[in-house]
């Protein structure tokens, strides 16, 4: 479903993917982690299309994507790491806007809304402007307008921070069954419990280098009996 090869992007002197290549099969939900400055937000940019990569291919549901393309956004959904929402619209205005910006319309429209506003116990306020929201609600908004219109691909950078815990928790669970279900995520998050419980895949990007690979399996021999994961992950950025 989504395919990368030799992926390099630079800032001036600052080389912050270097050769980054993987692939991700169709319902797979594989798990991005790495230490601040590991450049997995720049790759979800790259995916994206905010940022333009210096070299490397990017193949996304068997289509090659180059800098600018559009059409294939229609496939993703998106939630970056620091939500982007507009301020000054309510909760509804917001969605409603995303919505349409997806080419959604007719009456699924407002029944696609409040399930996602249901799911995330928003309440759907009508006269709340988003600016007076918690963090929580803004992170939960921004996962709203990623999951409107059921896109058959996530990428979501830290996507649960900030959630209480049955929030968080219902999220997982759904992105169980939506990959059970044949929709592929990649999914960012310093948690590594997190990523361990939820992920059946993990990379592990370190100074914009993949320094492992992992199928749930791997890492479950590889840790051994002694040892989590994040115990592992450690041993293997400190190296
Ligand atoms: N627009 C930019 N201009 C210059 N440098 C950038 C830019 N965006 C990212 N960088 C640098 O690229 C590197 C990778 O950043 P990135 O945001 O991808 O890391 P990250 O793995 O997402 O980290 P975190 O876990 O803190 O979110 C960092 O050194 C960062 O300072
Ligand atoms: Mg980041």
């Amino acid at each position: 479903m989504i395919d990368v090869k030799n992926i390099c992007k630079n800032f001036g002197e600052l080389h912050a993917l270097k050769n980054v290549t993987f692939s991700i099969k169709e319902g797979s939900l594989c798990g991005l982690v790495g230490p601040n400055g590991a450049g997995k937000s720049t790759l979800f940019k790259i995916f994206l299309g905010l940022l333009e990569a210096n070299e490397g291919k990017i193949k996304i549901a068997n289509e090659t994507i180059n800098f600018g393309d559009t059409n294939y956004k229609r496939k993703i959904g998106y939630a970056p790491e620091s939500p982007q929402l507009y301020d000054y619209l309510t909760e509804i205005e917001f969605l409603q806007f995303i919505a349409a910006a997806k080419h959604f319309s007719g009456s699924e429209v407002e029944n696609e809304i409040q399930k996602w506003i249901n799911f995330f116990d928003l309440g759907g306020k009508t006269n709340e402007l988003i600016k007076n929201y918690s963090q929580g609600m803004r992170r939960k908004i921004s996962l709203c307008a990623a999951l409107i219109g059921d896109p058959p691909i996530l990428f979501l950078d830290e996507a649960t921070n900030g959630l209480d815990p049955e929030s968080s928790y219902k999220f997982k669970e759904y992105l169980r069954s939506y990959c059970q279900n044949g929709g592929t995520v990649l999914f960012s998050s310093h948690i590594i419990e997190t990523v361990e419980y939820l992920c059946d895949r993990i990379i592990i990007l370190h100074k914009g280098q993949i320094k492992q690979e992992l199928k749930k399996n791997e890492w479950e021999d590889l840790r051994g009996q002694d040892s989590s994961l994040e115990e592992m992950f450690i041993g293997l950025v400190r190296e």
